[in-house]
């Protein structure tokens, strides 16, 4: 009895410390439900009510001020007088509801939209084990990460009590940059252009008044209400057009059901794709074209390859890809999440919000 006690005690103190080592930056983010079967406008009360609406407004409003350029704002408020016009159903009515919601105007809400797609720099691996199973993985890096580590939240979509989808989002972001389709696909969008914030955010709108192109976040959620397949929804992610280029990392259900697309705003400029038996068995993208070095001043990828290689293939899985995406510069001071999907196990999903001293 004693003995067991004492045993209890020593793995609860061992316990104790690899908790401390291990999630001393790490936080279990939270899970709601989005039921699709309300109307668009009402879909989100529910979750952003788990806030306290004046911290949250004092929270967003500091991130727009932030980041988003006076001269963005004109055009912005011509578009949100006809928001229905330029963004497609449903994300301009949960922008209205969200809006309504939160005691904010509907052009700021827009204006945070916008922000999320253009600011994300990240991390995205897809991997095949030695078992054939598939798996993706990701590190979300933002600039605003301090404002965003608060709202993340993992989202199921529900149809009659059922998840259709479930994304990794910000609470008020209606679109997503990672998502999955059980036992279909998971799909993750890391960021292409180089620019500086504001110029992306101008061309951003520039290019939605004119061509009304669709936000790459909206075309992750298209891909995930629409499509049935990971073929599919590789073909909607390598064709359709959009506003910002971007890579998409999508992965499928099969062995070989792995691949990244550089995309321009017309289409897509490569699609590279997992060969296994040619001894491909993964693909790491960070936010540089595959074929061309990353750059001195940001690689991840290197740091990231040299990680995936030291696992091994016959190691994948979903404790191994959280030690790859934990290994500095992989994992920085500007990171704000980590998912971990394989969409043949959906119940594999999980996100942590991910803290790091930012002087590291
Ligand atoms: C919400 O936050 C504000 C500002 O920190 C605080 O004054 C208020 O009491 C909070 N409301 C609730 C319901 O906790
Ligand atoms: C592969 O399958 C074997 C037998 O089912 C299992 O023991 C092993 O853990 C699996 N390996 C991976 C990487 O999933
Ligand atoms: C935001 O995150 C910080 C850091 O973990 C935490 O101390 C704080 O309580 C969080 N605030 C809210 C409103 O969740």
């Amino acid at each position: 009895m004693a003995r067991n006690l004492l045993v209890f005690l020593v793995a609860l103190v061992l316990g104790l410390f690899c908790h401390v080592a291990v999630s001393d930056h790490m936080v279990q983010a939270p899970r709601y439900t989005v039921n699709l079967d309300i109307s668009p406008e009402a879909r989100w009360n529910d979750l952003l009510h788990h806030w306290n609406l004046t911290e949250y407004r004092a929270r967003i409003t500091k991130a727009i001020e932030q980041y988003v350029p006076a001269a963005a704002w004109d055009i912005i408020g011509d578009l949100v007088s006809t928001l229905d016009q330029y963004l497609p159903a449903p994300y301009a009515q949960e922008i209205q509801g969200i809006a309504k919601t939160v005691g904010l105007e509907v052009g700021q809400i827009t204006a945070l939209n916008i922000l999320y797609d253009v600011s994300a720099f990240c991390t995205s691996i897809v991997a095949q084990d030695s078992n054939g199973t598939i798996w993706h993985a990701r590190n979300l890096d933002y600039e605003l990460g301090d404002i965003l580590r608060n709202i993340t939240v993992i989202v199921d979509f529900q149809v009659r009590g059922k998840t259709v989808y479930t994304t990794t989002s910000y609470a008020g972001h209606v679109g997503a940059f990672t998502g999955q389709k059980p036992h279909a696909f998971t799909v993750t969008i890391n960021e292409r252009d180089q620019g500086n914030i504001a110029d992306n955010i101008m061309e951003l709108l520039n290019a939605l008044v004119l061509k009304k192109s669709a936000f790459v976040s909206f075309m992750l959620r298209d891909a995930l209400s629409n499509d049935a397949t990971y073929q599919e929804a590789l073909n909607r992610l390598i064709t359709k057009e959009e506003i910002a280029p971007v890579y998409y990392t999508i992965a499928g259900i099969r062995p070989d059901e792995g691949a990244v697309i550089t995309r321009d705003h017309a289409k897509a400029l490569d699609v590279w794709m997992l060969d296994e038996p040619n001894g491909r068995w993964y693909l790491l993208e960070t936010n540089y074209d595959h074929w061309e070095p990353p750059p001195k001043d940001d690689d991840r990828r290197d740091p990231g390859n040299k990680a995936m290689l030291a696992v091994g293939q016959d190691d994948i899985n979903d404790k191994t890809l959280m030690k790859v995406l934990s290994v500095k510069p992989v994992l920085n001071g500007h990171t704000t999440y980590t998912t971990i999907m394989s969409a043949a196990q959906p119940d594999v999903f999980n996100t942590h919000t991910r803290f790091i001293d930012s002087n590291e």
